[in-house]
């Protein structure tokens, strides 16, 4: 323990896209898409508004509630499978666009578990040298990822960022145990290609464009089993109970997924923090987007059980939990 999260922030592009708004655009109806994803709208970027561009905003709001400079940040990790350019990272352009001249940058690809892998990440660094301070951010614009004439995957997901700035502290506070997964045997089941192979002796055959694909009921199935087991393994690694903990913060991938979780694991529904009708699903981004905005309405306390968890391509998968 003694590795926190000093402040949040998140980012939202300001162009709403509604269910209605998508009815114009794929053979779907808003009645279709509540009802079986729970999404309302979605925020989806225009011109300038890339991965960076978010993800810079969210650590500039996280470094604000923080009261730190963006020079004392010595690591920024950014989760994420979306950014514009695969070289130089989103976390150059992030320490760039915040001149945080004083860090080294990378990104980590864990989908839509970006994020929480990033925190495990910040807290194990930080624990070789208590003076770091470190820059978490997931962020996304899957809508450049999207085949907007596939309603199978359109509807389903949003853009946006979160951020948070983990550092030391000498309390017992801080992260109290992960369980963190993934397994490749199951990659077809969601899965984005990059730009096609310039290279004809490893062509892609059939390449079928830089798109999301994805086996949506197949999907549904492993990630609400995955989260379970994630979530009850952690809870018996870390002999704490379920009812002592204060908020869950799951990754958004949409509202059935997250009542089938939330009955599974037989939690009240008022413990579990769901926004996912606002912002459909954002990928590495939904879980600090969602812990910002539980932070700043103050749903959050000093020394509450905050329990993470996730799923995405890969898959990857797992459950953390956070003395906050
Ligand atoms: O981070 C993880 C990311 N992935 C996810 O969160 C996705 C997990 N999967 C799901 O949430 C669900 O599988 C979906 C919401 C994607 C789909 O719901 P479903 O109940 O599994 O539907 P389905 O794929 O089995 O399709 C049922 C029907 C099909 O029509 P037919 O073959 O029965 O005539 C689809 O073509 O619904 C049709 N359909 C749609 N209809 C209207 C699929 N998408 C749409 C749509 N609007 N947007």
């Amino acid at each position: 323990m003694g590795r926190i999260i000093l402040g949040t922030g998140s980012s939202l592009p300001s162009k709403v896209v509604t269910n209605e708004d998508l009815e114009k655009i794929v053979d779907t109806t808003d009645e279709w898409i509540r009802t079986r994803t729970g999404i309302q709208q979605r925020h989806i970027s225009t011109t300038g508004e890339y991965t960076h561009v978010l993800a810079a905003r969210a650590a500039a709001n996280a470094l604000e509630m923080a009261g730190v400079a963006a020079e004392e940040i010595s690591l920024i990790i950014v989760g994420t499978i979306s950014s514009h350019m695969l070289m130089p990272s989103c976390a150059c352009f992030v320490q760039k666009e915040i001149g945080a001249q004083n860090a080294f940058a990378f990104d980590l690809n864990a989908a839509c578990s970006g994020f929480l892998y990033a925190l495990d990440l910040a807290d194990k660094y930080i624990h070789s040298d208590k003076e770091k301070k470190i820059l978490v951010i997931g962020a996304e614009t899957l809508s450049g990822r999207l085949n907007w004439e596939d309603r199978n995957t359109c509807i389903l997901f949003g853009d946006g960022a979160g951020a948070a700035v983990v550092g030391h502290s000498d309390s017992d506070r801080g992260f109290v145990g992960v369980n963190h997964f993934s397994d490749g045997n199951l990659w077809n089941l969601l899965y984005m290609h990059t730009a096609e192979s310039t290279n004809p002796d490893i062509k892609v055959k059939d390449w079928p464009g830089a798109h999301i694909f994805m086996e949506g009921r197949e999907v549904f199935k492993h990630a609400v089993k995955a989260m379970d087991d994630a979530v009850r393994g952690l809870m018996q690694k870390t002999g704490i109970g379920l009812e002592s903990v204060k908020l869950v913060i799951p990754h958004q991938a949409n509202i059935r997924i997250l009542n089938n979780l939330v009955e599974r694991l037989e939690l009240p529904a008022e413990k579990v923090f769901i926004n996912a009708q606002k912002y459909g699903n954002t990928s590495a981004a939904s879980i600090p987007i969602a812990l910002d905005e539980a932070n700043r309405d103050g749903r959050i306390e000093e020394n509450d059980l905050i329990l993470f968890c996730s799923f995405g391509g890969g898959f990857t998968w797992g459950a953390s939990l956070l003395k906050w």
